[in-house]
């Protein structure tokens, strides 16, 4: 089940954040920050009330589109399609924000990660040399986020580009 986090899940969250990411963690203070003051939505993955992933989005007063600044599976619930329904899920709440589009960045040799954006949509504009702690640089993708239409809509849609 996806549900938006809460302060009760720091603990989970500094667990998975530490087993899954081998540098550039998230402390537990920024999660503090990000649940209670930050411009950010954080989605959780729970089941069996056990935290699966998350996916965090930020956002800026002035600007049109969210940032995704973290997304993380645990290692044993890997490629089973949670980390693709986080991020559905996040562009759903971005889109609910008003957002235009998603941003973000990743490390370039994280082929997975890669591989998942491309399948969501998210297309490469640009690289951060040196961004991350051991010098490695970051690719810069991006995905608009249109409007998601409504069945009755679609069949409307559908008619007027076949007249
Ligand atoms: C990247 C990550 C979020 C993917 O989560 P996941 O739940 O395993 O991914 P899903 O099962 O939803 O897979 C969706 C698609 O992503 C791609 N993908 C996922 N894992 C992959 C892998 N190891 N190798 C290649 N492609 C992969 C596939 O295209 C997959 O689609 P398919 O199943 O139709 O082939 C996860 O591996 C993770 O948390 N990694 C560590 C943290 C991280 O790198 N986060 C991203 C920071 S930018």
């Amino acid at each position: 089940m996806i549900r938006p986090a809460n302060l009760s899940d720091l603990d989970a969250l500094v667990q998975l954040e530490t087993r899954n990411f081998d540098s550039d963690h998230l402390s537990r203070r920024s999660f503090h920050y990000l649940l209670t003051r930050g411009n950010a939505i954080l989605l959780v993955d729970e089941e069996h009330k056990q935290l699966r992933g998350y996916a965090l989005l930020r956002f800026h007063a002035r600007s049109p589109r969210a940032r995704l600044y973290s997304l993380a599976i645990d290692h044993k619930h890997r490629s089973r399609g949670i980390g693709r329904a986080l991020l559905a899920a996040a562009e759903d709440a971005a889109r609910g924000r008003g957002a235009a589009s998603v941003q973000l960045e990743l490390r370039k040799d994280n082929h997975a990660a890669a591989r998942l954006y491309e399948k969501m949509g998210y297309r490469e504009f640009g690289t951060y040399l040196d961004y991350y702690a051991d010098h490695m640089d970051a690719l810069r993708m991006e995905k608009p986020l249109t409007t998601r239409l409504h069945a009755t809509d679609q069949v409307a849609h559908a008619v007027h580009r076949a007249s």
